[in-house]
């Protein structure tokens, strides 16, 4: 098989017919649907699968438990996603087992290919879910009273999807069994394409973090109530998405997003009652982040108050920088021919793990540079070269020691 068969397996899996792409989200049918595909793929292989507390999933290759390879990404999708963000790096894993099962090729070591749970934080708010709870970043009732758009929460989502909800939480044992992960990913930018290269290593991911911002307003009739005096949270809300631009554009190399909106009630003739909107911001460093944030509440807060609002803000994920480990990924750049290495302002799994062992990203051309969006793309070769470059990694890293 090749990674485009592979992903071809997968294609009908999730999509989302209102905006096209893919929305795959944790525990959903789709979800449930990629997870059953992982399974028989690595049974297919020959690699004995399971699924940890955390609801994570791992193939193993070798019998071992210990000083493990590991490879792989996620499944999950943001709403109406590209088909590569996440299964390239699964489905290239797989590929890169293959190629080397097929060269007569066995490791030293084991290696694993894994699936991290929702790794976009689409469903439940928390990027980098799996990987966060396995690590220990996150308390295991924090995640489970979470909830999704309906409601749902993820114990009942948990639950539902017969997973054991007293497993959840940190995994020391798993995590002392990996020596070094590596991970494929679609390049999210254009820098590949404008390089005329394939391929490239990952030096390092820009500090992020994720607010819920909510508008307390005064619900009314759009008819009945005079223009004067109103208390709209849509205006308000309206007016701290300028801010939030405004504040970005001011900082070099700062993010500044708002990308989803909840109007309650969200009627065309009521004037609303409450706006939650979620604030994504990026930057260079920490304290960058922390900075840009502080003047950017500051201006909403004025423009809230403005429009006799109320205003909370709940923190729901911070993830540090990240400076992939340079020793590994000089090693992974060499066994390739060495690829430059490109910094992201994309977060992953390999980023919360990055803080517990070494780890690296190989990242595969993406001619269009868009990401999050049904116009993602990878050119086929590109893929395959991408699987090939794993296998070579695997063939480098679990022949000989890591560490
Ligand atoms: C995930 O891809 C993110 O960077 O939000
Ligand atoms: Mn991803
Ligand atoms: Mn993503």
């Amino acid at each position: 098989m090749s990674v485009s068969e592979r992903l071809a397996a997968i294609a009908a899996i999730g999509r989302d017919d209102a905006r096209g792409g893919y929305s795959r989200h944790l525990l959903e049918p789709a979800d449930l649907r990629l997870r059953e595909w992982f399974r028989s793929t690595a049974q297919d292989l020959g690699l004995s699968v399971e699924v940890d507390g955390n609801g994570n999933l791992w193939a193993w290759w070798g019998e071992d438990r210990t000083g493990a390879v590991a490879t792989g990404s996620h499944l999950d999708s943001v709403p109406g996603g590209g088909a590569y963000d996440g299964p390239l790096g699964v489905v290239s894993a797989f590929e890169a087992v293959a190629i080397l099962r097929a060269e007569g090729w066995s490791p030293a070591r084991p290696v694993v290919v894994c699936a991290f749970a929702e790794e976009e934080g689409s469903r439940f708010g928390m990027p980098c879910l799996g990987s966060r709870l396995m690590v220990g970043e996150i308390e295991p009732a924090e995640a489970l009273r979470r909830a999704d758009r309906d409601g749902t929460t993820l114990e009942q989502a948990w639950r539902e999807a017969g997973l054991a909800v007293s497993s959840l939480g940190p995994d020391a044992g798993r995590l002392a069994a990996l020596d070094v992960f590596v991970e494929l990913h679609v390049e999210q930018g254009r820098d590949l394409e404008d390089r005329g290269l394939p391929l490239a290593v990952s030096s390092s991911i820009l500090a992020h973090g994720r607010w819920r911002l909510s508008v307390h307003g005064e619900g009314n009739h759009a008819g009945s109530t005079p223009m004067a005096g109103r208390r709209d949270p849509v205006v308000a809300a309206a007016a701290a998405i300028l801010a939030v631009r405004q504040v970005a554009l001011e900082r070099p190399a700062a993010r500044g997003t708002v990308g989803r909106v909840s109007v309650t009630p969200n009627g065309t003739n009521v004037i609303a009652s409450r706006v939650d909107a979620w604030l994504d911001i990026r930057g260079g460093s920490d304290a960058q982040v922390r900075e840009q944030l502080d003047v950017t509440l500051e201006l909403i807060r004025a423009r809230v108050a403005d429009e006799g609002c109320r205003l909370e803000v709940e923190e729901e994920s911070f993830s540090s920088l990240v400076a992939f480990d340079e020793p590994l990924t000089r090693r992974v750049a060499s066994t390739l021919g060495d690829l430059p290495a490109i910094p992201t302002g994309a977060g992953h799994d390999a980023g919360v793990l990055s803080a517990y062992l070494p780890c690296a990203m190989i990242f595969v051309r993406n001619p269009t540079g868009v990401s999050h969006a049904p116009e993602e793309a990878a050119r086929d070769e590109d893929c395959e070269a991408g699987a090939r470059a794993l296998a070579a990694v695997l063939r480098e890293l679990a022949g000989t020691p890591v560490r």
